[in-house]
């Protein structure tokens, strides 16, 4: 410390010092939010019967995951208050609502693999997945309703509206593997509903959790929502371009259910007439082999540039994204933790 110190002996006369050091040392980094995160999922006791409804629960919770949403709560309460473990409850609730609707996703989607490991309508069967997911949900708002009483009300509402719009980009997204006319704003409207709603009511939550002022809350879920859209996105291409050790999901299971991602969508519309036919073959084909068709697919794509289209229009997004954190009326320093993560999640292979 001593070394450190007089190391930088002109900053001890300057005034921000005191200011800057005690931004540090009140809050909390990504890591340890991390760790408090995970300590209180894996230290959730599981005393209901029966095991048979709570083993999947424990599973999905337990095999890692990226822990985006409940960090981003804890790290916007934390722009205003040094007491994050005191809403650890309705962060990790996040959480599980996330959880559970990756078990639903997975059924739908037809995935076996999650996070390096199986899913759990594979290691079980569908209907365990629909079961644990439905009581994952209630227990995500059994935790999402300990707040203190003036904060029950605000954020349910924001938690409510959100998972009403969750169901509804899923359900385009199941409508729209079966039609061939989606247009690209038909797409980023489906993908605000389905991920990014969720990330900027994980803002929202944290900051109403705060007591911030509504236009702060409101500039943290615009954050969140364009954060979402390139995070989506991103999340599409890791699909196509991924690394499946890394990525933990099989790649090319978007090509295999004909999702209207925002690659198939302009990869359709720039394709000259071989190429579109040769995609419309593969979208109309019922009976084909799924590595050739993911091999066809892809190399179409890789053709006509996608690849290079979707990195631009991720970085679009998130850039987007950065107007509304600078709206927000706190410190640049309190705000460094939340920037430099949204900075990270943007390189993300995972
Ligand atoms: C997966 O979310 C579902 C999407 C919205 C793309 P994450 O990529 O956050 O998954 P985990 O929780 O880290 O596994
Ligand atoms: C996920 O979209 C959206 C939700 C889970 C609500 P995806 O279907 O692309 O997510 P992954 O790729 O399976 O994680
Ligand atoms: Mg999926
Ligand atoms: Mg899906
Ligand atoms: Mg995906």
């Amino acid at each position: 410390h001593a070394a450190r110190i007089s190391a930088f002996p002109s900053c001890l006369s300057c005034n921000n010092y005191s200011a800057i050091l005690k931004t540090f040392i009140t809050m909390l980094t990504a890591n340890e939010i991390l760790q408090k995160i995970n300590s209180y999922l894996d230290n959730m006791p599981y005393e209901r019967k029966p095991q048979s409804l709570y083993d999947p629960i424990k599973y999905v919770l337990s095999m890692g995951g990226k822990r985006i949403r409940p960090s981003l709560v804890l790290m916007a309460y934390n722009l205003y208050k040094d007491d994050p473990e005191s809403i650890l409850s309705q962060a990790c609730g996040l959480e599980i609502y996330h959880n559970y609707t990756l078990l639903h996703d997975d059924l739908m989607d037809n995935a076996a693999m999650r996070r390096g490991h199986q899913t759990v309508h594979v290691k079980w069967n569908a209907n365990t997945a629909v079961l644990s997911g439905d009581s994952m949900y209630v227990l995500a708002f059994k935790r999402m309703a300990q707040s203190a009483p003036d904060k029950v009300k605000p954020v349910l509402d924001t938690f409510i509206e959100t998972a009403l719009q969750v169901g509804e980009g899923q359900q385009y997204d199941m409508d729209f593997e079966k039609r061939t006319d989606v247009t690209e704003e038909e797409y980023i409207e489906m993908i605000r509903l389905k991920t990014s709603v969720l990330l900027a009511c994980a803002l929202k939550i944290g900051a109403v959790l705060a007591g911030a002022s509504e236009s702060d809350a409101d500039n943290l879920y615009k954050f969140g929502e364009q954060i979402g859209l390139a995070f989506q996105l991103q999340d599409d291409y890791l699909d196509v371009y991924g690394d499946p050790k890394v990525f933990g999901k099989a790649i090319g299971g978007d090509i295999l259910c004909n999702k209207k991602t925002y690659m198939l969508i302009n990869a359709y519309n720039r394709a000259d007439e071989a190429r579109r036919n040769e995609l419309v073959k593969w979208i109309t084909a019922t009976d084909f082999n799924p590595e050739e068709k993911i091999k066809a697919v892809t190399s179409i794509y890789n053709e006509l540039g996608i690849d290079r289209l979707a990195e631009d229009r991720i970085k679009y997004y998130f850039e987007q994204s950065r107007k509304y954190l600078d709206l927000v009326s706190v410190d640049d320093e309190r705000k460094s933790v939340l920037r430099a993560y949204t900075d990270a999640m943007m390189g993300r292979k995972a």
